[in-house]
């Protein structure tokens, strides 16, 4: 089986597959369009991961301490201006699909004016969110009515005891109503991210897989990754490889074919009678990097050119101090002129300080964004 789960690579990596044209987003034409932002191994990057918030309604294990990480002010976080200033820069540079991420999104009053101006730039085909689901019947209609295209919703268990230990809080039920709803309400994209841990969630892999049966879903297992504020990664006990992951689902759906998916879903799967699909993707493991498309922007306004950088590159001081759009281009411009070939040595370089760029520790996935 090991030679047919090297085939069950995605398909037809795209993340324009993700650009929905419902008559909202992307009909727009972009003025003053500018030359696409590439790095030096000939990457294009037309994704962009805006984290909007570093709290977050839950406390997952693999995420953040009990007693939370060390919160940054509301003034330290981009303004819904900001965020849509530079949305509207880089939507000239060749961006077309916007992420909001967290921490928890939906924790931001202005959640909704923030997806209704991204979906109202010019340029921008399709807007996202990653969510928890705790909040998401708060907001899901106006949601829809502001144009956002896709919802990605964390689910890692089934069992409401396990969902208490992994998040330290109650919600199993709300997370799945919110599946459902995102679900009814006809979101073009809807997705579960599942952080596969083992020893603790890998034993439910099939009633996760099943989700797929009847639902126009994408389930999504993640690999564990070094960002838990060091509480479990260290011990080496959980971690599940995506390799792993790809035979055994494999194993468990013969007929099992290769299908169309974004570019973080590096493996992604529709098993025969499935109305959904089942995708891997290697977030440690790292085979996705000579593909990569995204550009992060971190809740206290700092460019990132890659999960495993530490070096930053100050985009909300620059705003604040009267920088021009063309300084916000130089910024990401500069960013990804530096990006390393992938998350390995963007890892080796992470602890090489240089002079003109901010390097500050960050150690939870909702200080990064995810
Ligand atoms: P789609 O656009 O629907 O494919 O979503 P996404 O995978 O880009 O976004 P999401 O926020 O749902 O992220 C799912 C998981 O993939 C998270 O654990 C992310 O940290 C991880 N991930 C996203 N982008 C990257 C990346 O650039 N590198 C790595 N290693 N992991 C990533
Ligand atoms: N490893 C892998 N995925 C993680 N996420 C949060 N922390 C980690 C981690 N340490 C996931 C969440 C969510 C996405 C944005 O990131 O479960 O699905
Ligand atoms: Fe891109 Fe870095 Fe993520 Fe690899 S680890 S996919 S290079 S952001």
């Amino acid at each position: 089986m090991v030679a047919k789960s090297r085939t069950a690579i995605n398909a037809g990596q795209s993340d324009r597959l993700e650009g929905v044209s419902d008559g909202r987003v992307g009909e727009h034409a972009v003025e003053a369009a500018l030359p696409p932002l590439q790095d030096r191994f000939g990457r294009t990057f037309d994704y962009v991961r805006i984290a909007v918030t570093e709290k977050c309604n839950l406390r997952c294990t693999y995420c953040m301490p009990e007693e939370g990480v060390d919160f940054q002010g509301k003034e330290k976080i981009l303004s819904a201006e900001e965020t849509l200033r530079t949305i509207g820069v880089l939507a000239r540079m060749g961006v077309r699909k916007v992420r909001f991420t967290g921490g928890e999104p939906l924790v931001r009053k202005d959640i909704i004016e923030l997806v209704a101006g991204a979906a109202a730039t010019p340029g921008i085909k399709s807007v996202h969110l990653t969510t928890n689901g705790l909040l998401f019947d708060r907001y899901a209609e106006r949601l829809k009515e502001a144009g956002l295209t896709g919802v990605n919703i964390s689910l890692d268990t089934f069992d409401a005891d396990k969902f208490l230990k992994i998040t330290r809080r109650e919600g199993l039920d709300k997370v799945l109503d919110s599946i459902k709803l995102a679900l009814d309400l006809g979101f073009p994209r809807v997705k579960v991210n599942v952080v596969m841990m083992r020893g603790f969630n890998d034993t439910e892999l099939r009633n996760f897989t099943e989700l797929a049966r009847d639902n126009r879903l994408t389930v999504r297992f993640i690999e564990f990754m070094p960002f838990d504020a060091h509480q479990i990664w260290e011990t080496g006990v959980h971690f599940t490889s995506a390799e792993s992951l790809v035979q055994q689902i494999e194993g468990m759906y013969p007929g099992i074919r290769p299908a169309p998916g974004s570019r973080t879903e590096h493996h992604i799967f529709q098993a025969p009678e499935h109305a959904g699909k089942i995708a891997i993707i290697p977030a440690f493991t790292r085979s996705l990097c000579g593909n990569c498309s995204r550009i992060r922007v971190t809740a206290d306004g700092s460019i990132r050119n890659c999960l495993y950088s530490d070096q930053e590159y100050g985009l909300r001081d620059l705003m604040r101090n009267d920088g021009s759009d063309d300084d916000i281009v130089g910024l990401f411009r500069q960013a990804f002129e530096q990006k390393e070939k992938d998350g390995f040595e963007a890892k080796k370089a992470s602890s090489v300080q240089q002079v003109d760029v901010k390097n500050i520790g960050r150690t939870s996935m909702t200080q990064i964004g995810g």
